[in-house]
């Protein structure tokens, strides 16, 4: 079977195919479905969760692996002047008007109608009022009372609890600089127009790494991490052409950061941000120093120099480069039907193994017993090894077609020469091609496959 010619490969134009997608398989369900949903809000279902959890593996794998950056999995909860030396009670809003007519709330600096005409971008109206500042943090209350002493916050961003724990890290892990600390968690943000399916959403999962070095070398290592995180994206399979770095202007920079820029992605709805990669200087640590009065330096051994390190950051959404994963996988060939012979729509996800939910299926080719018990056999010994799926229903073209769809790497057809020959039908996703393999050799095979797999 040979492949399509790339010309009759059409990849994801609208959205709306993926969300059914995700929906229709399994990947990603609205939260609360049954209740009507809540705006915004995402549950990963049986093949969603195995595909967030891969994307993290390589994430913590591609970071911690590594002898200069240690882990952290830090309380969503934190003490409430984290956010004051932050800035972000002061600083992490966004600015809000009321059209007085239709009662819609919009962003003021980034409406088109308002900021040309001063107009509500729903009715058109004038009637409108001043602009005023809401903080993005959720807020909530720790105990049973419910007072201004009370009050926490969700965090906003995972980095904060790098930044309070980076002597406690420093000294235990005894890293020398340069080092980092990487993490993955939730975080929330108010968010006052979330959308785009999990592309912004208000309950998200960010993966941040801190890397703390000498002051002066800071634009160096920016430079260096923004490359890095360039070859990570590529190396789980995404497309380089549709990545792109944007640079911010200097009077776009968060609050925090000297220097900053993004690598964009090129979604079906445009290029938008994917990853951060900031310079933070020394602000987070000078301000939790100043506000808790615990000096956050690092002392130089060898150069006897005491200074408060810089900062680089990495940080991206969990969610948002599943998003842009599950994009980039997408795509529908014209290509004959595998039983038939006739030309056919096949839908695929072409995902890097790394993160393809299933690895492999093992599909007998008979509802009978004969076959059955030593295809499960199977089945459960290579699920020592691999996530897998076990498909006996309806044809066997179907059946490839259903892997496609969700993006399993091989088939393994049990079929009734396998009771003699001792062989089973390996089938690869993207080639569709073939090959007939020795039982005891398949979780070889699917190894050395996986670790060589070339994805398209
Ligand atoms: N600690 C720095 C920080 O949080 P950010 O640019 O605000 O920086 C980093 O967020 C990354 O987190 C973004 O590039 C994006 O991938 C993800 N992110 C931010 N807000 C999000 C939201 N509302 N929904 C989903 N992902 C979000």
């Amino acid at each position: 079977m040979s492949q399509p010619a790339e010309n009759s490969i059409k990849r994801l134009t609208d959205l709306q195919t993926l969300v059914s997608l995700c929906k229709r398989r399994g990947f990603v369900f609205q939260s609360s479905e049954i209740y009507g949903g809540l705006g915004s809000c995402w549950d990963y279902g049986p093949l969603g969760a195995n595909l967030k959890r891969n994307v993290k593996n390589v994430w913590w794998n591609a970071m911690t692996r590594r002898e200069d950056i240690v882990g952290l999995d830090a309380a969503i909860l934190m003490h409430p002047m984290v956010w004051k030396a932050s800035g972000h009670i002061d600083t992490f809003t966004d600015p809000l008007v009321d059209c007085k007519s239709c009662k819609t709330r919009f962003r003021s600096d980034n409406t088109e109608s308002y900021l040309t005409k001063k107009q509500c971008p729903n009715c058109g109206s004038k009637d409108l009022t001043e602009p005023r500042l809401f903080n993005l943090m959720f807020k909530t209350f720790m105990g049973p009372t419910e007072d201004a002493n009370s009050v926490v916050y969700l965090r906003p961003e995972t980095a904060q609890g790098h930044f309070v724990n980076y002597e406690n890290i420093q000294t235990t892990s005894r890293k020398k600089i340069p080092f980092g600390i990487a993490a993955i968690g939730k975080s929330f943000r108010n968010e006052i127009t979330p959308g785009n399916f999990i592309f912004r959403t208000r309950e998200f999962e960010q993966m941040e790494m801190q890397y703390f070095v000498k002051p002066g070398t800071d634009m160096q290592w920016w430079e260096t991490w923004r490359e890095t995180r360039w070859q990570f994206l590529e190396s789980i399979g995404l497309n380089g052409k549709r990545l792109r770095f944007h640079e911010h202007a200097k009077d776009a920079l968060a609050h925090y950061a000297l220097k900053a820029g993004d690598i964009e992605y090129e979604f079906p709805f445009g290029w938008q941000e994917l990853e951060g990669i900031h310079n933070r200087s020394d602000f987070d640590l000078t301000q939790h120093a100043k506000f808790s009065g615990k000096k956050l330096e690092y002392f130089d051994e060898a150069s006897k120099e005491r200074y408060v390190p810089y900062v680089i950051e990495t940080a991206i959404g969990c969610d948002r480069l599943i998003l842009a994963v599950l994009c980039d996988a997408y795509r529908e060939e014209i290509t004959p039907d595998e039983e038939t012979g006739k030309p056919d729509v096949r839908v695929v996800l072409g995902f890097h193994p790394e993160t393809a939910p299933l690895k492999v299926a093992i599909l007998p080719l008979s509802k009978k017993a004969e076959l059955q018990e030593p295809a499960m056999a199977l089945r459960n010994e290579l699920a020592r090894d691999f996530d897998i799926g076990y498909d006996d229903s309806q044809s066997i073209g179907k059946r490839y077609r259903r892997q496609d769809e969700i993006g399993t790497p091989y088939c393994v057809t049990f079929d009734f020469d396998s009771l003699n020959d001792k062989k089973v039908t390996v089938r690869h996703r993207d080639t569709m091609k073939q090959d007939r393999i020795d039982i005891s050799q398949v979780a070889n095979y699917i190894h050395n496959g996986l670790r060589n797999f070339n994805a398209r």
